[in-house]
């Protein structure tokens, strides 16, 4: 009997082609387009839940990732009006990570990599975001989260994303969002995998810690790009 996907598999030329073209795309581009659709997902996922709450962003660099979810809520408006009232805070420093300790040095996650301007973000979001409210935060995490989510008048999380790379900035990030979580907040975590697999490093780290003390239950719902994990809380005992 003849084998069909033996045939296939003979035909070299159409397997070096799809190999040519996926080798020589940039990782980034694959990395962030399966980030787009994680985003797109999750605020699909919490808008038919009908979960109230505002949009988190820990990491916004130029503001791509913050524009795409401020788009997709404008899109999804349509079937779910109440997300509309989402309000979208981002935090970053605009400056990359600062004095980073030993464990969180990277190869990668350094400053020449990662400075952008603020006001650039702020005209660049304000252009996308028309009449829907949102807010830029600048400041490294450990000055700018001092005073709570309460100080923002944030009282209920959405969505938040962790896209900020290392421990310590995870830390201070998920420990911010812990009086804000409610069930069916999804949390979306960039370099899930970093330092190696480390669970002892990164942002894998900072989840197991902010998972233990902030008695939430939470289950992974899919991951996406080049290791970032997206979790949904489904229960807060408090
Ligand atoms: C990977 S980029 C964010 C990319 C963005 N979410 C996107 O997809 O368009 C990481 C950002 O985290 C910020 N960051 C890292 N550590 C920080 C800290 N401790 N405080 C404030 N910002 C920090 C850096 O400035 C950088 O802009």
């Amino acid at each position: 009997m003849t084998n069909k996907f033996g045939f296939l598999s003979k035909l070299d030329f159409m397997q070096d082609l799809a190999s040519v073209f996926i080798a020589g795309i940039n990782p980034a581009i694959i990395h962030n387009l399966e980030k787009y659709y994680a985003l797109k997902k999750v605020h699909y996922l919490s808008a038919i839940e009908d979960i109230e709450g505002d949009y988190l962003e820990f990491g916004v660099f130029t503001g791509s990732s913050f524009c795409h979810s401020i788009r997709c809520c404008k899109k999804l408006a349509k079937i779910a009006p109440k997300i509309s009232s989402t309000k979208f805070y981002g935090f970053d420093s605009f400056a990359g990570f600062g004095d980073l300790t030993e464990e969180d040095k990277h190869p990668f996650y350094t400053d020449e990599n990662f400075s952008t301007s603020s006001s650039n973000v702020n005209r660049r979001v304000r252009r996308v975001a028309a009449g829907l409210d949102f807010k830029l935060i600048p400041g490294f995490f450990s000055e700018s989260l001092k005073n709570g989510a309460s100080h923002l008048d944030i009282t209920k999380s959405r969505v938040i994303f962790i896209d900020s790379d290392t421990y310590s900035s995870a830390y201070d990030a998920l420990t911010f969002c812990i009086p804000t979580i409610q069930a069916g907040t999804f949390i979306i975590l960039d370099d899930y995998y970093s330092y190696r697999g480390a669970e002892s490093r990164g942002v894998a780290r900072a989840f197991n810690e902010f998972v233990s003390k902030s008695g939430v239950k939470v289950r992974q719902v899919f991951t996406y790009g080049m290791g970032g994990v997206v979790f949904v809380v489904s229960e807060v005992i408090r």
